[in-house]
């Protein structure tokens, strides 16, 4: 994370419009979106369903590009960047947890905590030592050896969050990340999540409940593909 300047926000989206398909088919999904966040912000992102979250959270991501307007990532102009470029920001500088988990079935904790290591010419002992040592740091020190199915929902986010840590990201991507589970198990979570904060990630996470959005200390609001309300609650 020390490449990130405190200086300069870690995102600067201005005017950003993101629309799918054409003729009878378009949707403006994203309508002339603009906002900075600084490294160290936790962000919750609200708004009804269909109104351009997770779009809004694809490009932020590198994992979708804009229509028109500008995003600019830690200084750089991304709207510039090749697919290979994004793919390469995305992987050195997000990690995504999402609603449902995406873990690999019959695979162990450690095998898909490591999975982004694979290809990064990490060295297969410290692959897995990190991969353990990340999977401590949520509280999994006793299941580096479980599939998915064997372990509860809270304890398979668990997992994804580990596997998004894993390459030290600046920025953590959560959409939805309590969304499938249990009040207890969402507790698990935003405390993890709160920790992750507090040691410097910044985070943005997409959520429809209220007492989950309080964790953040600022909520932007989307309707309709605009961000109709920013405020620190
Ligand atoms: N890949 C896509 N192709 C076409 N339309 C899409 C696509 N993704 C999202 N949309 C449309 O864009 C709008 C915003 O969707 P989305 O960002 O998923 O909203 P949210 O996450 O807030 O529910 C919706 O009208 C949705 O149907
Ligand atoms: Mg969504």
């Amino acid at each position: 994370m020390s490449k990130i300047s405190e200086n300069i926000p870690l995102m600067d989206i201005r005017e950003v419009k993101k629309i799918y398909g054409e003729g009878e088919y378009r949707t403006e999904a994203l309508r002339g979106v603009s906002f900075t966040i600084h490294p160290g912000e936790f962000v919750a992102i609200i708004g009804h369903s269909g109104s351009g979250k997770s779009t809004l959270m694809n490009i932020i991501g590198f994992l979708d590009t804009v229509t028109s307007g500008q995003y600019h990532f830690a200084g750089q102009d991304v709207t510039t960047f090749t697919e290979d470029d994004l793919a390469g920001i995305r992987n050195k500088e997000v990690g995504f947890v999402f609603q449902s988990f995406n873990l690999l079935p019959r695979t162990s904790a450690v095998d898909n905590v490591r999975l982004p290591l694979v290809y990064a010419g990490v060295s297969d002992h410290e692959q897995i030592e990190r991969a353990q040592k990340a999977l401590t740091m949520v509280g999994l020190h006793d299941k580096f050896e479980n599939a998915p199915n064997q372990l509860s929902g809270g304890q398979q986010q668990r997992v994804a969050i580990a596997r998004a840590l894993i390459n030290n990201p600046s920025l953590i991507l959560a959409d939805e990340p309590t969304g499938n589970l249990d009040t207890a198990s969402s507790r698990d979570i935003m405390k993890i999540l709160d920790k992750l904060n507090k040691d410097g990630h910044t985070i943005v996470m997409v959520t429809h409940e209220k007492n989950i959005a309080a964790h953040a200390g600022r909520v932007l609001e989307v309707s309709d593909g605009q961000i109709i309300s920013d405020h620190r609650p």
